[in-house]
C-alpha cells in the first residue's frame, strides 16, 4: 500500500550554495525538488554589492545541470559599509530579494558582518522604505553569554530594539532553535515571519553530544532543549503563515566536519521533503506541510507560488537515501534523522 500526496512545488527560504566544485555537487541536490531558494552570501570574500550578487547569481545558473530549473533568490551581506543605494539598486532591478544581516563573528563566514549597528541605520531605513526583507541571523557572539541563551539575548538586546527603530522593516528571523524565537515572531503580526530548519524539528542537543560528539548534528544556531524542539514543532506543523521553511542546509565536506574544530553545518537538501512529511505526519498535520514548505513563504516575500507540483509517496520500505554526496572537494554527509522514512519525492 502506498500514499501520494501532491504538493505545491516548495521553496527554500535559507540555503547555503558556496561555490565553485561543491556548489556543482549541491545545486542539484536542492533543485530536484525546489523551484527557488534564498542563497545565503556568506561566501569567502562575502557577496556585499549588487555586482557580486548578480555575478554570484551567473556561477549558479551555470553549476545547473541540464533540464534542471531553478531560481535563485539572490542576497547581499550586509557589513558597515554597505551603500544604501547599492542596495536599493539591486532590489529594483529584481536581482535581490534580501539582506543578510550576521553579528560579527556569529557564524560560518561571518567575520565582515556587523558589530555598530548605528553603522547600518541609513541601509535599514532605505529597505524599509523599499520594502525589502532584512534575513537575521538571530544569535548575539558576546563570549559571557553561554551559545545556548544566544538567541534568546539576541531578541532583546538586538532584534527588538532594531525593528522598533526602523518601523516599517520586513525582518524575517531565520533558522529559530527556541520556544523564545517562536514566540517573539507569534507576538508581531506585520512584517515578522521566521523560517525554521528541517533538522531542528528532528534533533535536540543530546543528539550532538550524549553517546560521543556528532559532529554532524552540530550547527549554528546549535540545537536546544526538547522544550524548544518540540515548541519549534508545534509552530511549523501549526499552519501560522509567519512560520516557513528554510533549510539552513550547510553543506562542509567530511574532513572539515570531522575534525578537532569542525565547522557548523547540517547538510539536508537531499532528504529534506521526505523528513518533513516524517514529522509533519507523526504530529498528525499532513494537511499542514504545504503551508509551510511553498505556501508561506512566498506570502511573505510577495512572490507567486510555483504553478507545478511535487508528489510525495509513502511506501512500505524504508526509501534509502544516500550517506553522503561527492563533491569535487571532497564527501559530504547527509542528514541522518536517526529514524527509518518511508516518504519519498516521486
Ligand atoms: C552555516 C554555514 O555553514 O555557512 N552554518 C550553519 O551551521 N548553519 C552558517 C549559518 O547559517 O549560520
Ligand atoms: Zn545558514
Amino acid at each position: 500500500m502506498s500514499t501520494s500526496i501532491p504538493l505545491t512545488r516548495p521553496d527554500d527560504w535559507h540555503l547555503h550554495l558556496r561555490d565553485g566544485a561543491m556548489l556543482k555537487a549541491v545545486l542539484p541536490e536542492t533543485a530536484r525538488d525546489f523551484a527557488r531558494a534564498i542563497i545565503m552570501p556568506n561566501l569567502v570574500p562575502p557577496v556585499v554589492t549588487g555586482a557580486d550578487a548578480a555575478a554570484y547569481r551567473d556561477r549558479i545558473l551555470a553549476a545547473l545541470p541540464e533540464g534542471m530549473a531553478f531560481e535563485p533568490l539572490m542576497t547581499l551581506y550586509l557589513t558597515e559599509d554597505t551603500d544604501p543605494e547599492d542596495v536599493a539598486a539591486a532590489h529594483a532591478s529584481g536581482l535581490v530579494k534580501a539582506v543578510k544581516l550576521y553579528p560579527a563573528g556569529a557564524t560560518t563566514n561571518s567575520a565582515s558582518g556587523v558589530r555598530d549597528f548605528d553603522r547600518v541605520r541609513g541601509v535599514l531605513e532605505k529597505m524599509a522604505e523599499i520594502g525589502l526583507t532584512l534575513c537575521v541571523h538571530g544569535e548575539v557572539t558576546d563570549s559571557d553569554i553561554d551559545i545556548f541563551d544566544r538567541e534568546a539575548v539576541f531578541i532583546d538586546r538586538v532584534l527588538d530594539p532594531v525593528r522598533r527603530a526602523t518601523p516599517g522593516l520586513r525582518v524575517v528571523m531565520e533558522h529559530i532553535t527556541t520556544r523564545n524565537g517562536v514566540d517573539y515572531v507569534r507576538s508581531n503580526d506585520e512584517g515578522l515571519g521566521g523560517t525554521i530548519t528541517t533538522h531542528h524539528l528532528i534533533i535536540n542537543r543530546n543528539h550532538i553530544l550524549v553517546g560521543g560528539i556528532k559532529p554532524h548534528y552540530y550547527c549554528l544556531p546549535v540545537a536546544k532543549r526538547e522544550e524548544h524542539r518540540l515548541a519549534l514543532r508545534a509552530a511549523a506543523t501549526s499552519g501560522d503563515a509567519r512560520f516557513f521553511l528554510g533549510t539552513d542546509s550547510a553543506p562542509h565536506t567530511d574532513a572539515n566536519k570531522e575534525t578537532a574544530c569542525g565547522c557548523a553545518g547540517c547538510f539536508t537538501a537531499t532528504n529534506t521533503m521526505p523528513l518533513l512529511a516524517h514529522v509533519f505526519e507523526e504530529e498528525g498535520a499532513l494537511d499542514k506541510l504545504e503551508a509551510f514548505a511553498s505556501k508561506n513563504g512566498p506570502a511573505f516575500y510577495r512572490l507567486p507560488e510555483n504553478a507545478d507540483t511535487i508528489t510525495l509517496i509513502k511506501q512500505d520500505e524504508p526509501v534509502a537515501f544516500p550517506d553522503k554526496i561527492e563533491t569535487g572537494e571532497g564527501p559530504v554527509t547527509v542528514f541522518d534523522p536517526g529514524f527509518p522514512v518511508f516518504w519519498k519525492v516521486a
